[in-house]
């Protein structure tokens, strides 16, 4: 069975707004949503993920994106607690019956060794995910046209021990050798976007540097970041951070996208806009879970489960480069800072503690959102980001599909999947 077959070159027709401008494509991005069917959940008090809403918030989400007319939808990784196969099965099930297609990338979530019975190797997981961007062989990351003028590229960032535990993010002599390759041959008329797990850009202060961010940002982000640049790639879309932030180099932006299992519980979606000019924007929405059955005040509820366990994190935060604090000042500040992580986590805070040494101060706002110059600088869940526009760009957008046409697709995907599952 041919997998082009589910994600043909039909976007939607693009939609005018009363403004004149034309939305070319428009889709959504949930990350890191950590999927626990309630029997696989792991039971432990310090657990930071409250995977108990995975299942109840992706379906609100499914949802609220089935009246959105998606050309497609983003999984950047982590897709599931702890990759547990009966976890991907589920998700791979779900997915199939979308009225959309889907794309998704590994999270290091995806490929630990909790033990032998709940492990999914590097293959498997391809092979759960073909209707998802992996129908090329066994390779874990792929380019595909996904359609007219546009353009993705799935990155595979998990470095893997001997024992096929992730470990790192990096991405490996391989797949740099082949994306050297891919971005060589790409035809100059589309736009790319990339989807990687580990950030490419710094979100956080120093992120590179520091012992507690550097976990979340790619061992090789420069010679990626250099890499991509030159071949004008604009987009790239990551997880794993847990935190809603956009960052820029030089005209590339790395939009990261919270979790859908941590506060606040974000997805986003997004629209691909030509104003009335022929100019390119990428429209940024951001949306929060706010209840589910068994969390009716699901953003009070989480903010606390996420306080009460970061003290050690904040400890850390603290006893680093750059502050070095002693253990009497770190007993002193820390009860202050019981919602920071979360206020980092929402994007676009201001973040300000008056009654911390200045030093401690400086440091905690430099978290925020905050500009080099001091100024509030907010655009990590609403925005619009200016595009270069390809040119020329080889976009057509095709007419709306069918219902037939949707449901075709479906029983494509779905048929896929059974088979994938099985082999497993
Ligand atoms: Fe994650
Ligand atoms: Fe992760």
């Amino acid at each position: 069975m041919d997998v082009d077959n589910i994600c043909p070159f039909t976007p939607r027709a693009a939609r005018s707004t009363a403004s004149g401008d034309r939305v070319l494509y428009r889709f959504a991005i949930i990350s890191d949503p950590h999927v626990a069917l309630p029997e696989t959940i792991w039971q432990n008090p310090r657990r930071f993920h409250l995977v108990e809403v995975s299942i109840p918030a992706l379906e609100q989400i499914f949802d609220h994106l089935a009246h959105l007319n998606l050309d497609f939808l983003l999984i950047p990784g982590d897709l599931t607690q702890h990759g547990e196969p009966d976890n991907h099965r589920w998700l791979a099930r779900r997915l199939a019956q979308l009225p959309y297609p889907t794309y998704v990338i590994p999270g290091n979530h995806d490929f630990p060794a909790v033990s032998e019975r709940t492990r999914t190797t590097q293959a498997q997981f391809v092979r759960f995910y073909r209707a998802f961007g992996y129908d090329q062989g066994h390779r874990p990351y792929y380019c595909r046209a996904i359609a007219p003028g546009l353009r993705l590229i799935g990155l595979n960032s998990n470095q893997l021990s001997a024992d096929g535990t992730a470990i790192d993010g990096y991405i490996d002599e391989e797949q740099m050798a082949w994306l050297d390759r891919t971005l060589a041959a790409l035809p100059p008329d589309e736009l790319v976007i990339v989807m990687v797990h580990h950030n490419l850009l710094e979100h956080l202060p120093d992120q590179g540097n520091h012992v507690l961010g550097k976990r979340y940002i790619l061992e090789n982000s420069d010679p990626l970041r250099q890499k991509l640049q030159a071949a004008g790639v604009q987009l790239v879309f990551s997880g794993h951070l847990h935190v809603q932030d956009i960052a820029e180099a030089d005209g590339l932006y790395d939009l990261t996208t919270g979790s859908l299992v941590s506060y606040p519980h974000p997805y986003r979606t997004l629209a691909l806009r030509e104003d009335g000019d022929g100019r390119l924007w990428l429209d940024v929405q951001s949306h929060r879970i706010a209840t589910t059955p068994d969390w009716p005040d699901l953003p009070t509820q989480s903010r606390d489960w996420m306080g009460d366990r970061s003290e050690p994190f904040m400890r850390k935060l603290l006893e680093h480069s750059p502050l070095d604090l002693t253990a009497a000042e770190i007993d002193a500040y820390v009860p202050h800072l019981r919602h920071f992580w979360a206020d980092v986590a929402e994007g676009d805070r201001a973040i300000d503690y008056p009654e911390l040494p200045p030093a401690v101060r400086a440091y905690c706002r430099s978290f925020g959102a905050i500009a080099p110059n001091g100024t509030p600088h907010r655009r990590d869940n609403h925005t619009s980001l200016p595009l270069r526009r390809p040119t020329p760009w080889a976009i057509a957008p095709a007419p709306p599909q069918s219902p037939t046409t949707r449901r075709e697709r479906i029983d494509i995907r779905t048929k896929i999947v059974k088979e994938s599952v099985g082999l497993s």
